[in-house]
């Protein structure tokens, strides 16, 4: 991964560390424009600098049902607690208290489920209820926007959202479109994070959101 990736990242890991601490974002999506583009591994770094050097107590929760991948990017880091969805609504053990990890403050959520299965508001929710009092801040890993409703569902009752985009893959008008949706819907974006970029970065990115 290049420096300026992961400075990206970092970038990203301290603007929610502030947040968190003000109580004002303790809830956050994170999801991609197109397939593959960077999603899963931004949110595995950023809740690794959250938990290493925030000293945030921190969940990440896999959240993208089409494509679960957190598991895999974690590689071998971090015992993720894998038990299906229906039996973590129903249980009442803390989630800080499961699983074990090499960051001491970052717990991960990674249940099996079903290719088929989509993101439901309840869902979040209950997870959110459970986790709240256990963890300083809450990540989602969703699916990308373009195709699914996903990250627009788990947005609409959660906090902020952060849009990982891969560099030189979108248009300006796709992203454009993007930041209307999530206007449209009340949903705080917080920012993009342009990933698997190669020392240049297109104007536009800096002109979208700067709007
Ligand atoms: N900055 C990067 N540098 C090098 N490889 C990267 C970088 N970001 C992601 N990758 C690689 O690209 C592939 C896709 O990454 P990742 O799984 O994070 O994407 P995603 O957007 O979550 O995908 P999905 O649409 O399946 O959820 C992986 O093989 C990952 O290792
Ligand atoms: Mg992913």
């Amino acid at each position: 991964m290049l420096d300026e990736t992961r400075e990206s990242f970092r970038k990203v890991a301290d603007l929610l560390s502030h947040l968190a601490r003000q109580q004002s974002v303790r809830t956050v999506v994170f999801t991609g424009v197109t397939p593959r583009c960077g999603t899963t591994t931004a949110a595995v770094a950023v809740a690794k600098e959250l938990a290493r050097l925030a000293g945030l107590r921190t969940l990440l929760v896999d959240m993208n049902m089409r494509r679960p991948g957190v598991a895999k990017s974690l590689r071998g880091d971090i015992t993720p607690i894998e038990e299906s969805w229906e039996s973590l609504q129903s249980s009442t053990q803390p989630l800080s208290t499961m699983s074990t990890a090499s960051v001491a403050k970052l717990r991960v959520l990674a249940p099996a489920i079903s290719p088929q299965a989509s993101v439901s508001a309840e869902l979040v929710k209950k997870v959110v209820d459970r986790a709240a009092q256990d963890f300083d801040i809450i990540i989602f890993d969703t699916p990308p926007v373009l195709g699914y409703a996903d990250a627009f569902v788990a947005a609409g009752v959660t906090q902020a959202m952060v849009l990982v985009v891969e560099a030189g893959q979108t248009p300006f008008e796709v992203i454009d479109r993007i930041k209307h949706e999530v206007g449209v819907r009340g949903i705080t974006l917080l920012g993009a994070v342009l990933n698997k970029h190669r020392r240049f970065i297109p104007g536009w990115i800096y002109r979208v959101f700067a709007r």
